[in-house]
């Protein structure tokens, strides 16, 4: 009876910890286009890291918004006690249980407050990273910032400083969880729909269903 009721207690708890699907890859290699798809189609909430970031330098009164914005412009890595606050606040806020973390974690710092202040709150499910060459991201950016993107840094000074980041900070913390067999590899240099359909493998593997709509 004890034994019972402590199960059904245990496994109401289980569905309880937010689950957490990391998302990377290159600057312009389609994390956000692939987050919208994957939100509406599995329901998982999409917070993406740069987002939340450059929603707290336009806040008014935020002591972080000048450090933020040098961070931008430079492809720099915020320090990771303000990102993971903007991400725990965001999940508290949403009052869901599955997540799209999108840009994060980018670097050792990103990764190690994680581990100190999150990871025991959440079960990662796996890290989908999408895979593009450094020129088709570039003309991607560019392409964005033509656009209108309105993005300090979609432009090719700080594209270059990105890569840099990406290619030295963020692929060493991809290969972290290739070790831990966590990476689910997309090939991200077709076109949005062939991607998705790479991308619906990994959370249909991962026995995640649809939303019925
Ligand atoms: O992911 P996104 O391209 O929107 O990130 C834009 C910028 O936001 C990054 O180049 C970096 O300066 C900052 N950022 C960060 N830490 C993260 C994610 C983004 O500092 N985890
Ligand atoms: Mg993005």
């Amino acid at each position: 009876m004890l034994y019972r009721a402590l199960r059904s207690l245990s496994s109401y708890l289980n569905k309880m910890v937010p689950e957490v699907v990391f998302v990377l890859g290159a600057p312009g290699a389609g994390k956000g286009t692939q987050c919208s798809l994957i939100s509406k189609e599995y329901g998982f909430v999409h917070l993406s890291a740069g987002d939340l970031l450059r929603e707290e330098r336009q806040r008014p009164g935020s002591e972080y918004g000048e450090m933020i914005e040098q961070c931008i412009r430079n492809g720099e890595i915020v320090p990771v006690e303000v990102t993971c606050s903007l991400l725990h606040k965001a999940m508290q806020k949403s009052g869901q249980t599955r997540f799209l973390v999108d840009g994060f974690p980018r670097n050792k710092d990103n990764l190690e407050g994680w581990t100190r202040e999150m990871a025991d709150k959440t079960k990662l499910l796996f890290v989908l990273f999408f895979e593009c060459s450094k020129d088709l991201c570039t003309e991607r950016c560019l392409g964005r910032g033509a656009a209108g993107s309105g993005r300090s840094d979609d432009n090719l000074e700080s594209l270059m400083k990105r890569f840099n980041t990406y290619l030295n900070d963020t692929m060493p913390i991809i290969e972290h969880y290739e070790k831990q067999g966590l990476v689910r590899k997309i090939n991200a240099e077709v076109a949005p729909d062939q991607v998705f359909e790479e991308v619906k493998k990994a959370f249909n593997q991962c026995g995640l269903e649809k939303l019925n709509n």
